[in-house]
């Protein structure tokens, strides 16, 4: 019997079959329909790429999946359970008209159809990169405004910006405010003030006064509209709208947080930069637990909080504490463990794979041994020449260590140097595209360091072994890639910043599709889990203190 055939056959039977007994097993499978619906616009049908959320009124978390090319949404079981919830959608451009609700039912499928109307307030709906995108000016004033290492966007979006009526004069103390927040730790709610940039008079690497005209030329001093269009990015398609998106509130609030890891067993450990705390979420309960983690900062009125977590292979979870220590967390016996260093470990801990357990990498050039406590201190600031700033660290299966450099404020220099763990040896390795500003990535099962380019617009790769760069540039300027990670199938994950899309690039075609995320997200830290079946991409979403997790479909 030809296959068409026997299809046909089958389904015959199942449809008869359906008529005769109750919901089949697969019905109410975890992959069974929950709830569906078709998204539609007055005078334009219905619309794909709409994101459509579903928030159970008690739940701590909220679920998004996509509407397809025909305009129709479904979230599976596994992802709804009965109960009531409410929806909402991203769709730039439109508003959902009244609030819908869905009755989720254990046993049937529940049906809500969208409707969305043309929206009033489209300046309210765009991202901080479309902002730039849309606004008049050359390419050096959005430089000054964009291309920084802490930019305009970096703490709230440019909407904020762009929405005010200040003159240039009336700018310059704003500016010189905005220099005294620490960019890691200030929420626009959380603030704490930061002694590493002082001065009224620039903004990084730009008069600030240049920066000012600026600003006043394109937000509303000049009148009650903004004097360009306003230009959203087309929405998702086909394969950018296969997947489901949970976003969990993290329950300490307000909060700013800045790195998570995934441990073994599939719990996400999580540092609040806003509090000395090391945060855990169990995905399977949606159960959050908050440790006290230490504090060896002897600055009076120091900044509190954790950057960096990774956990290692051994039921062990690394901060990044304020002070000269490490701090380890031992998650069965609840207990914390520190070792002395020399100076802070800066922001960054290079992740443990096996068989390097032992050794533990940062981002100030140390490497610890664990089991004895010596630290090695490698000196690399002799041995390069011109400016060089090391960002993060990761390390190759040798133990050498990888770091990210980007020159002065983003210029001058941009590559990877590399530290021989051996003999220390530093060797600077430029990236093609000049002060692309490498920012942050992970070293793969290859040595192949995968990384953002962060004002190149390009997700970067750098061959260890063969010593060797390639580079994927991004569908849109100004994509500002962040911290990039590969996945078990050979797709590399990148966060973007300031454009709440998710980037995954297949390097055998240099394709990359872009994920548009239900919420404001800044992700500093992104991380595969690769124990899933399909992997499954975290995000710590820096703006909301919100854990994202991210399912492809395909
Ligand atoms: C390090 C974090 C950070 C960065 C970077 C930052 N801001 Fe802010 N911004 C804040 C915080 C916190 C607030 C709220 C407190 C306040 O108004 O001082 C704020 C508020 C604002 C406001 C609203 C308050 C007002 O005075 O009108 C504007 C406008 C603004 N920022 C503009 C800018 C501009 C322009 C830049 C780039 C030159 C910038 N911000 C960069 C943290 C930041």
């Amino acid at each position: 019997m030809r296959r068409e055939a026997r299809l046909g056959v089958m389904a015959a039977l199942a449809a008869a079959a359906s008529l005769l007994v109750p919901p089949s097993p697969h019905a109410s499978g975890a992959d069974a329909p929950a709830l569906c619906g078709v998204a539609a616009a007055q005078g334009e049908g219905r619309l794909e790429g709409v994101l459509v959320t579903a928030r159970r009124k008690e739940a701590s978390f909220s679920v998004t999946v996509s509407t397809n090319e025909q305009g129709r949404y479904c979230f599976p079981r596994s992802h709804l359970q009965p109960g009531e919830y409410a929806l909402r959608i991203r769709a730039t451009g439109y508003d959902l008209e009244g609030s819908p609700r869905a009755d989720v039912k254990a046993d049937r499928q529940a049906t809500v159809d969208l409707k969305l109307g043309k929206t009033r307030d489209l300046a309210a709906q765009l991202t901080s990169q479309e902002w730039i995108i849309s606004a008049t000016g050359t390419r050096e004033q959005k430089k000054a405004m964009q291309r920084q290492v802490i930019n305009c966007n970096f703490c709230h979006t440019l909407e904020r910006v762009l929405r005010t009526r200040y003159t240039a004069e009336q700018w310059m103390p704003v500016i010189a405010r905005m220099n005294s927040y620490h960019p890691d730790y200030s929420g626009s709610v959380l603030v704490q003030k930061w002694r590493g940039m002082t001065g009224a008079d620039t903004w990084w690497t730009n008069p600030a006064g240049d920066l000012a005209s600026y600003l006043a030329s394109i937000n509303l001093s000049q009148g009650g509209t903004w004097a360009y269009p306003l230009r959203p990015l087309p929405r998702p398609t086909g394969r950018a709208t296969r997947a489901i998106i949970t976003v969990y509130d993290i329950p300490k609030q307000p909060n700013v947080i800045h790195d998570l890891d995934v441990d073994a067993s599939g719990i996400v450990w999580y540092g609040h930069s806003g509090y000395d705390l090391l945060g855990r979420l169990d995905p399977k309960t949606a159960t959050f637990t908050d440790y006290p983690a230490p504090n060896y900062s002897t600055q009076q009125g120091g900044v509190v909080g954790l950057m960096d977590v990774q956990a290692d292979r051994d039921g062990g979870v690394w901060a990044n504490v304020q002070g000269p220590k490490l701090a380890r967390f031992d998650t069965r016996s609840l207990t914390w463990r520190s070792f002395d260093l020399p100076r802070s470990a800066g922001a960054f801990l290079a992740p443990f794979r096996a068989p390097n357990t032992t050794t533990v990498w940062t981002h100030s050039a140390l490497r610890l041994d664990v089991a004895t406590g010596r630290v090695d201190e490698f000196d690399w600031r002799t041995q390069l020449t011109g400016p060089h700033t090391l960002y993060m660290v990761d390390r190759d299966s040798q133990d050498n260590a990888y770091f990210p450099d980007y020159g002065r404020f983003g210029y001058g220099n941009s590559g990877i140097t590399r530290i021989d763990g051996k003999t220390g040896v530093a060797t600077f390795y430029p990236t093609p595209t000049p002060d692309a500003f490498p920012r942050r990535g992970y070293i793969d099962a290859q040595d192949r360091f995968w990384f953002g380019e962060f004002f190149g617009d390009k997700i970067g790769m750098f061959d260890t072994r063969a010593e060797r760069f390639q580079e994927f540039p991004t569908q849109h300027p100004f994509s500002s890639p962040y911290n990039a990670r590969p996945d078990k199938h050979g797709n590399v994950w990148a966060s973007s910043h300031g454009t709440d899309r998710l980037l995954r690039l297949d390097p055998k075609t240099g394709q990359i599709l872009e994920y548009l995320m239900p919420v404001y997200y800044d992700a500093r830290k992104i991380v595969t889990d690769n124990a899933t079946e399909r992997a499954t991409i975290w995000l710590p979403n820096k703006n909301t203190a919100q854990l994202i997790r991210i399912e492809p479909l395909d």
